[in-house]
């Protein structure tokens, strides 16, 4: 078990930051303050933190690894998604369970579970419901009692295989809302988006590209106003995952001062990376790579998320890590965007990224920094009594963050597996251990 006394280093917590040492025995962080150095027990680790940040480690909430497709599972399994997201400072997980359409809910959990074993962290599991019917509504509650479930994931995008009806969405959250569960929600118009992509297949417009231009701003902002609705209608608290608008976020920070109990996501992509990836004159190759749902925006929405993360409109910042190579499988819709599969890889970088372009360009606080990857998260998915904090009693999950280190982001030294990455040719500022 883990016994340390790391010294000398600035503690950040959410709350507050302050130079303090900081106790662990036996895995648990016990005291934190001034600490004699004799309390260290026998074979303790002697750490000095001089210059250094420590973290809670980060939670991320929102990732896909082994996500199975038509064009083949997302890039990263439970292994190398684990060891990239320890390399960036996230030490604990929650994947989903997609249960294939006809299957049960339990079984798909069972089989889920036993994939994630794998992980080189703790990795929990959401509940996907990717198919709505009698027999799936009468799982729900017995899956919250005797599994421990406490998040179920719907799809308003993917109509044609993972997705569910918003009538159906208010049947789940009808179901859900007197169990204390969270209901999280990609919100996109599915219908929408089909009838689009029809019309721009049918006029032959079949490039990568054309895949964003099917889900303009309206397909999500329209689907966050159903859910935000039926939330009203059913009391059930909604987590939206992956906002990528100003306009969404505007309306979710209405329904928060409104009372409305919703939980608001957004990812380092949307933060970071703009629509001028989809130029038409780019080549295709390069465009795949970003083919992700909801698509990246403009750089008006950029500036509203940011400033969404220090009004209080979001809660957390989750990566959807769900990776596809460029070559052999995103490139299996060069000449049909519906084809390819949907997602990118930032597990590795969300930290760091975070770190560079928020914290040092005066966009947030470290201790904003770590609300939006750590503390919130483990408040609202129940691990808050152990995770997300520096504090006696907690867990030691912790980052030490050396800002004295500068990376360039590359393909060739990213611990992520896929044979590209958004992030290319980027700086990071800070070097990141788990102690
Ligand atoms: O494009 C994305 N986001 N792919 C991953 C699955 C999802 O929709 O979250
Ligand atoms: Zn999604
Ligand atoms: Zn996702």
């Amino acid at each position: 078990m883990k016994n340390m006394f790391i010294k000398n280093g600035i503690l950040i917590n959410a709350e507050e930051s302050r130079k303090a040492d900081l106790l662990v025995h036996d895995g648990k962080i016990v005291e934190t303050g001034t600490i004699a150095a004799g309390e260290l027990p026998e074979n303790g680790r002697v750490i000095d933190a001089e210059g250094c940040r420590i973290l809670p480690g980060g939670i991320d909430p929102h990732v896909h690894l082994s996500l199975p497709t038509p064009a083949g599972n997302s890039s990263d399994d439970f292994l190398s998604g684990s060891r990239a997201a320890l390399a960036g400072g996230t030490t604990t997980l929650f994947d989903f369970v997609t249960p294939r359409r006809g299957q049960s809910l339990h079984e798909a959990l069972v089989e889920r579970r036993l994939e994630s074993e794998r992980s080189r962290c703790p990795c929990h599991l959401h509940m996907g419901i990717s198919e709505w019917n009698n027999e799936i509504a009468k799982e729900i509650v017995p899956l919250i009692e005797s599994q421990g479930i406490t998040s179920f994931k719907a799809y308003l995008a993917y109509q044609e295989t993972i997705g569910i009806t918003p009538s159906a969405l208010k049947e789940l959250m009808t179901i859900v809302a007197p169990t204390g569960a969270t209901v999280m929600v990609h919100c996109e118009d599915g219908d929408m988006i089909s009838k689009l992509c029809k019309i721009l297949l049918s006029e032959c417009k079949t490039r990568p590209f054309y895949h964003a231009i099917a889900r303009m701003a309206e397909t999500e902002t329209g689907a966050i106003s159903t859910v935000l609705e039926l939330s009203v209608q059913t009391s059930c608290p909604v987590y939206i995952v992956h906002v990528s608008t100003g306009e969404g976020a505007r309306l979710i920070s209405a329904a928060k001062q409104s009372g409305i109990k919703v939980f608001a996501e957004t990812c380092p992509h949307y933060l970071l990376l703009d629509d001028s990836r989809y130029g038409a004159e780019i080549p295709d190759r390069e465009v795949l790579p970003c083919i992700m749902s909801p698509p990246l925006r403009t750089t008006e929405d950029q500036s509203a998320l940011w400033k969404g993360l220090n009004d209080g409109t979001f809660d957390v910042v989750a990566t959807d890590h769900c990776p596809f190579n460029t070559y052999g499988q995103k490139d299996i819709g060069l000449k049909d965007f519906t084809r390819i599969p949907n997602g990118v890889g930032g597990i590795e970088y969300r930290t760091r990224l975070l770190y560079t372009y928020g914290v040092l360009q005066g966009r947030i606080s470290l201790e904003k920094m770590v609300y939006l990857t750590s503390s919130r998260p483990a408040e609202i998915f129940g691990l808050s009594h152990s995770k997300g904090r520096l504090a006696p009693g907690f867990d030691a999950d912790i980052v030490l963050l050396n800002p004295d280190f500068e990376e360039i982001i590359s393909t060739k030294n990213q611990v992520q597996k896929c044979d590209s990455n958004i992030y290319e040719g980027m700086t990071l500022r800070g070097r990141i251990t788990i102690l």
